[in-house]
């Protein structure tokens, strides 16, 4: 199963992406500050951090002042946000694609779901449950992978389909095949209209200036084509 083979490369993935997400160039230096730009004042605010990964970002956000709650498939990242957190949030083991019954209705400021999404095939359910847990005008952030990047970069001739994808990763210790599902623009936006939210704010990142001094061929890259999409959407 798709789902099993995503969840079996994270876990293989694990202590390396966490020893290296504080600044490796796509998520330090491009991914973050862009979506974290799109975050409200976080402070005193109550956050769901879907599909956390190690806890980076659940890090920054304690640190604004934030009472963060995580969750992953992969247990190993579970352990290791804990570990990055100490006893200063929450995380816990979960999958995206299933109902989130260990978080209230309304009882969040903000979820957070960063490129994760991609590897959700059907987001309707998803996004429904993120609906769910936001307060009344909550704020829902998330960013994914381009589809116009990930139409071109995995040659796909079928550019309205939601399609399994898959490439070997070599930047996380031993290489390791990621499967995803690339989708057409308007999968990324449909879901969220369809189930009660409004597009408040979209944003094709450029990388920063750090990123540039730490790999310069893909920074030209990045700042002609994106890669990432943020969106900030409002429960309606
Ligand atoms: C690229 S990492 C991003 C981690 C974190 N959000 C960040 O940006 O630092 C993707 C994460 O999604 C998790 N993931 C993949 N499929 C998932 C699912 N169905 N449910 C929950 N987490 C999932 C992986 O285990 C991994 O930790």
């Amino acid at each position: 199963m798709i789902k099993e083979k995503i969840r079996a490369a994270y876990e293989e993935m694990a202590e390396t992406y966490n020893s290296l997400i504080d600044h490796k160039p796509h998520n330090a230096y491009y991914d973050r500050p862009n979506t974290l730009a799109l975050l409200p004042d976080v402070s005193g605010k109550t956050i769901l951090d879907a599909a956390c990964g190690p806890g980076k970002y659940a890090e920054i956000l304690i640190e604004k002042g934030a009472t963060v709650t995580g969750f992953d498939i992969s247990p190993k990242m579970v352990e290791l946000a804990n570990i990055r957190n100490g006893n200063k949030g929450h995380f816990f083991v979960h999958d995206l694609s299933c109902n989130i019954d260990a978080i209230a209705t309304g009882s969040c400021d903000i979820v957070l779901c960063a490129l994760a999404l991609h590897y959700v095939e059907d987001w309707a359910l998803t996004i429904k449950e993120f609906h769910r847990v936001l307060k009344p005008n909550g704020t829902l952030v998330i960013s994914i992978e381009h589809p116009f990047y990930e139409y071109t970069f995995f040659k796909s001739k079928k550019y309205f389909d939601v399609e399994n994808v898959k490439c070997t990763w070599k930047g996380f210790g031993r290489p390791v095949e990621v499967n995803s599902f690339r989708r057409p623009l308007h999968e990324c936006i449909a879901p969220l209209t369809d189930n009660g939210f409004y597009i408040d704010k979209l944003v094709e990142p450029k990388p920063t200036k750090e990123f540039e001094l730490l790999d310069p061929k893909h920074f030209k890259e990045l700042s002609e084509f994106p890669a990432f999409m943020s969106i900030r959407a409002v429960k309606r």
